[in-house]
C-alpha cells in the first residue's frame, strides 16, 4: 500500500469501552475513523478531525446500510473493520428470558453478521482486515452466562467462516477473546471484584498491532485472559 494512502477504519461500538479505546489508538495513529453505536456522537474524540460519528443501532438494518452508504461517499475504501458493539450480562436459566435472548442474540450475532454483510463491499482486497470482537465466552461455556456465551460461540462461527470466505480477496479475519475488562458495562461492579480485570487500552493495543501486521500475516485468534481470575 502506497504509504501517503488514507488508512479509514469503521468501528461498530467504537464509542465505549474496547471500541473507544480501539477507535483512540487508531485516530493518533493518523487513521480516519468512522464510529458506529446508538450514541456514537458521545464518544469522547467525536470532534477529532479524522473522526465521524454515526448514531446507529446495530439492529437495525436501513440505519446500518445508510451509514455505509455515508462512508462509501467519504472515501475511497475502508483498511479495518471492527466489529465491537455487544451487550453482555448474566442470565441464569431459570430466568432466562425471550426478551433477554433476542438483545444477546440481536446485537453481538445479528448485528455483527449485517454489518459485516454491509462493509465488506468496501473492503481494500489485499490489505484489509476485519476483526471480530468476541470474548473467551466464545472459546468456553461460564455457568449463569449461557445466552451470552451462546452468541459469542456462534460469533465464532461467523468469524471462521469469514476467514475462508474473504481470503480470495485476501482480506484478513482476527476473531479478539478478551477475559475480564474494566469498560462500562461493568461500571455496576465494585473496584474490589474488578481488580484482576484488565484495561481496555491493552486489548487495543494487541488488537491494532494485529491490524497493523504487513498483509501476508494474519492474526486468526488473539486470545487475551487474566492473569487471574474468571469472567
Ligand atoms: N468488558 C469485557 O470484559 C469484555 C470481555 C470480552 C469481550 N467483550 C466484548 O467486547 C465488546 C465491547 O464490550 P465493552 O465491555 O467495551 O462494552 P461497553 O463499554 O458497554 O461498550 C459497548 C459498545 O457497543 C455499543 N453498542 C451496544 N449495543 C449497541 C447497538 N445495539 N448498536 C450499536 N452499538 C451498540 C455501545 O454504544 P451505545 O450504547 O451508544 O450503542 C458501546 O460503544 C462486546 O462485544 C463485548 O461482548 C467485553
Amino acid at each position: 500500500m502506497n504509504q501517503t494512502m488514507e488508512r479509514v477504519a469503521v468501528i461498530t461500538g467504537g464509542s465505549l469501552g474496547i471500541g473507544e479505546a480501539i477507535s483512540t489508538q487508531l485516530l493518533n495513529l493518523g487513521w480516519k475513523v468512522h464510529i458506529l453505536a446508538r450514541r456514537a456522537s458521545s464518544y469522547i474524540h467525536a470532534d477529532h478531525e479524522g473522526c465521524r460519528t454515526h448514531d446507529v443501532d446495530v439492529r437495525d438494518l436501513d440505519a446500518v446500510k445508510h451509514s455505509a452508504d455515508a462512508v462509501a461517499s467519504s472515501c475511497e475504501r475502508v483498511d479495518a473493520l471492527v466489529l465491537c458493539a455487544g451487550v453482555g450480562y448474566p442470565t441464569p436459566l431459570s430466568s432466562a428470558s425471550r426478551a433477554q435472548y433476542d438483545e444477546l442474540f440481536d446485537t453481538n450475532v445479528a448485528g455483527a453478521i449485517f454489518s459485516t454483510q454491509v462493509f465488506t463491499p468496501l473492503l481494500r482486497d489485499g490489505q484489509a482486515v476485519v476483526t471480530f470482537v468476541s470474548s473467551i465466552a466464545g472459546r468456553r461455556g461460564f455457568a449463569d452466562w449461557s445466552l451470552y456465551c451462546a452468541s459469542k460461540h456462534a460469533l465464532e462461527g461467523f468469524a471462521a467462516s469469514m476467514r475462508d470466505e474473504l481470503r480470495p480477496r485476501r482480506i484478513r479475519v482476527t476473531s479478539v477473546q478478551p477475559g475480564s475488562v474494566d469498560t462500562p458495562s461493568y461500571d455496576h461492579l465494585r473496584s474490589e471484584e474488578k481488580k484482576e480485570f484488565m484495561d481496555p487500552e491493552s486489548i487495543a493495543e494487541l488488537t491494532v498491532a494485529a491490524i497493523q501486521l504487513p498483509p501476508q500475516a494474519c492474526v486468526e485468534t488473539l486470545f487475551v485472559n487474566n492473569a487471574v481470575g474468571d469472567l
